[in-house]
This record gives structure tokens, sequence and C-alpha cells, in this order.
């Protein structure tokens, strides 16, 4: 067999600097060790996040020049709307400015206080969105997922046994909904099997509650149905997709990952009632429902942006870009999630510095010394993202420890893949040397993660 190649070519580039050590020891510095706080002028090689960072293809920008600014009715809106029903099938259709406006108005709607929203590792804004209202998300992830080193093909499931026990402990009324993020983002961008997502709305009908996929990463989980499922092996991502989204009564999407937009969500739903009572929030919140605080241009980017990347080629690339990755920091003895999740490598941080104590941050310790030693930044998915628990005020200790490389689509080339993994493999090599970790110097009431302010412990 021949070996697979990108299904595109390049046709504009963007210079990035490659600075030395010796800067990038100062500029972590002045940032407090915190990786939020750098330019991206001081990034060489940004693995912050996949969300809004990819590249468009032609013919994206070619859309974005015949989008339709009308406030209202305009020809873009209806080209996304038929682009979502044709995807996913449903019927009714809010665009938001994006994901976590998506889940503002659709939770303003159905949830409140006193709720339980049970699902699998609610991603940080769902989470937020939640607690905010005073619910509850309740976490009914399979457990395979807490264990890196487990090869399970599906660790974004649902165990049907947590949600059944949660389903059967509340009365209906305070269960608005079940939310099932497809791919998994914090359990290491782990798929959820159609079989799971079938079981799961089984489920939920035995208990008349409904059914939303966050979707931000949909057409990745799409791809590994594909390749780990067998009865779906011939069957293309559009037949998946569809099959998928027929277990859901709606969707809440961030466009800035599956649809390859820099800026961008959607909420789609079945219910005729629902979409009506959700209209009245899209436009206090985000903009008449015609554009939800989108340009037109920006939703015929995204119209094409899904019809695209619901292609089997468009998704093998970007997946066996993130494979590749991982598959070189596993040959070089790193401890990582796997088997490798479609948008980011997870790196074990526990493993990788079990010197390093769990009150001295040991996932943001690796994450600034992939910074100082080869200008890659990554992001902490440990104790400072789980923040301290609302009551007692103290560290919530997570069950992992992870640095995540999120791959931008069709941004980065295998050269840069390959300076990564060489990057990762010298510091693991001297990782005995790495004595102590950091301290937190400031943290924010809530969300400490994007400003919280660091110092080295000597
Ligand atoms: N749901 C999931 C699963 C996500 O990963 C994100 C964003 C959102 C919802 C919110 O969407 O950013 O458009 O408001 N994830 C980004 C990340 C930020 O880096 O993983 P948004």
């Amino acid at each position: 067999m021949l070996p697979y190649a990108e299904p595109y070519k390049i046709k504009m580039v963007e210079r990035i600097y490659r600075s030395t050590e010796k800067e990038r020891k100062q500029w972590i510095k002045e940032a407090k060790y915190n990786l939020f706080k750098l330019k991206s002028s001081q990034v060489y090689i940004d693995l912050l996040t996949d969300s809004g960072t990819g590249a468009m293809s032609d013919k994206q920008w070619a859309a974005m020049m015949t989008g339709d600014e009308s406030y209202a009715g305009a020809s873009s809106y209806y080209k996304l709307k038929n682009t979502v029903k044709k995807i996913f099938g449903f019927d009714y259709f809010l665009p938001t400015h994006q994901g976590r406006a998506a889940e503002n108005v659709l939770f303003s709607t159905i949830i409140k206080e006193g709720d339980i929203i049970p699902g699998n590792s609610h991603f940080d804004t769902t989470k937020g969105h939640i607690e905010f209202r005073k619910a509850k998300a309740v976490d009914c992830t399979t457990d395979e997922a807490f264990d890196t080193s487990s090869d399970f093909p599906f660790k974004g499931n649902i165990d049907l046994n947590k949600l059944e026990n949660t389903l059967k402990k509340y009365p209906k009324e305070k269960i608005p909904l079940i939310i099932v993020t497809i791919t998994n983002n914090s359990s290491g961008g782990q798929p959820v099997s159609l079989q799971n997502m079938k079981e799961v709305k089984k489920l939920a009908e035995k208990y008349d509650i409904p059914v939303f996929f966050d979707s931000a990463r949909f057409a990745e989980n799409a791809y590994f149905i594909k390749i780990r499922e067998e009865k779906y092996k011939n069957k293309t991502i559009k037949e998946i997709v569809k099959e998928m989204f027929s277990y859901a009564d709606g969707m809440t999407m961030s466009s800035k990952k599956d649809a390859i937009v820099n800026m961008g969500g959607f909420i789609a739903m079945k219910s005729k009632e629902l979409f009506k009572k959700a209209s009245v929030y899209n436009i206090m919140y985000e903009g008449f429902i015609t554009y939800g605080g989108l340009s037109g241009r920006d939703m015929n980017a995204i119209a094409q942006g899904l019809e695209e990347n619901t292609e089997f080629e468009t998704l093998e690339a970007r997946i066996k870009q993130v494979e590749y990755l991982g598959i070189k920091l596993i040959e070089a003895g790193i401890p990582v999630q796997r088997p490798i999740g479609g948008h980011a490598v997870f790196i074990d941080a526990k493993k990788f510095l079990p010197q390093i104590k769990k009150e001295e941050y040991i996932a943001q310790t690796v994450a600034v010394e992939l910074y100082i030693v080869g200008g890659i930044r990554g992001v902490e998915i440990g104790t400072v993202l789980a923040d301290r628990d609302p009551v007692t005020g103290k560290n919530r200790y997570p069950k992992l420890e992870l640095v995540r490389l999120a791959i931008p689509r069709r941004t980065y080339t295998n050269s840069h893949m390959d300076y990564v993994a060489a990057v990762c493999k010298k510091i693991f090599d001297t990782r005995h040397e790495a004595k102590r970790g950091l301290k937190i110097t400031f943290e924010a009431p809530i969300m400490r993660h994007f400003t919280a302010e660091f110092e080295k412990i000597k």
C-alpha cells in the first residue's frame, strides 16, 4: 500500500519566529509562568488549542466573499440552515458566535437551579454554564478513560450503569437533558461509539429525557467510528454522522473546531417548541435569529467547512497527523493518553514527573518546560484547571494531570511534529533533574486557569 499524504497543498504561509531559550526564559518569567499570558509572537509552535486556529480552504475563503450581510433573512443563514439539515438532520437551527454562546442560549432556556445534568466529562465552559445556574453536572464517563495506558477504543463512552443510576435517583423534572460530548475533549479527545450513543438514547427514552450532543469534534468522532467500529467500516463519514445525530434531540456546536473556521457556533434541534423558546435568548444574547453574532460571511465559511470536514480524506489527514506525533512520543517512552485522541496528544504528567508533588502543579511544570526548551505552547489540564472546591476553597486534585498538545487543523507540517517530539524527548531524557514544581502567587476567585500567576520553587 502507498503511504497516505495530505489531500491539499499550501497556498499561503505565515512567518513564525523561532526564539532562543534565553529569550523564552525571560518571557515566561514575565508571563508569571502562565502560558496564556504569552504573546503569540513569543511562541514558535502554538498547540494551546485547536479551536479557531485552523487554516481555512480556498473554497471557504471564496465563500466568505459571497456572504450576505443582511440583518434579517440573509441567504448565508439559509445556506447554513440547509447544510445543518443535510448533515445533521435537524429542522431547527440558531447561529451563535461560538460554542459556549450556544450553551448559554440553550441552558438559559432549559436549565434551572437544582437541576442535574448527566454527561461524559462535560467541557469546562459547559460545566461553567451549568454551575453558574446552580445546577450540577454529573460525570458518567466510562472508567477506562482514567487509565491512560489502556487501549480501550471508545474512552469517551458514557457508562450506562452510572447514567441509569443518576436517572433513577432524581425526578424527571430535575433532569432537563443529558449531554454527550463528541469527541470527549477532557478525557483526551476520545470518541464515543455509535453503539453507546444508541444505548444512551434508549435509556434516555425510557426516562423521557432529551439527549444533546456537544458536537465540537463530531466529525473526528465519526472518523473513529468508521475505523474502530466494525459495523461502520464501509459507511461514509456523512452516513455515520447522520446516524449519530439520529440518536440526539439536539446539538450545541463550536464551529471553531470541526467546521474549521476562526469563529462561530450554533444550536440545532428537533423540537419547534424549544426552538421558539431558545430564539428569545438568542436574540437577547447573540443577535437576531438569522445571524446570531455572526457575519453572513462567517456562516458561509461554516457551511463550506462542514461539507469539507465530513469527507474521509480531510479527517484522515488530520487525525493521522495527531497520531504521527503521538506515536513519536510513545516511541520515546513518554507516557501519553492512549489510544491517541482526535485533536490532541495528552501527556500524562504524573508519570512524566513522578518526583514532583501534586501541590506543586505537575502538569503546569511540564507545560512550562516545553515552552522554555522548545517555544512550544501546550495547555495544562490538571489541578490548575480543576480549580478549588467552591465550599472548602481547597484545590480539587483531579485523577489525571495532563498536558494537552492540541494540533490546529491544516496548520502545521509533520516537520513541526518532529520538532515537537524532539523537544518532548529532550525534556523527558533529563526529567530526573527536575526537583521542584511551581507555586501560585495570584489566583482569581473563579477560572484561575487563565490568569493565575506562578513562581518557580527553588
Ligand atoms: N465543547 C467542547 C467539547 C469544547 O472543546 C469547547 C471549546 C466548547 C464546547 C466551547 O466552545 O470555545 O467555541 O466557546 N474548547 C476549546 C479548547 C476552547 O481549547 O478545547 P467555544
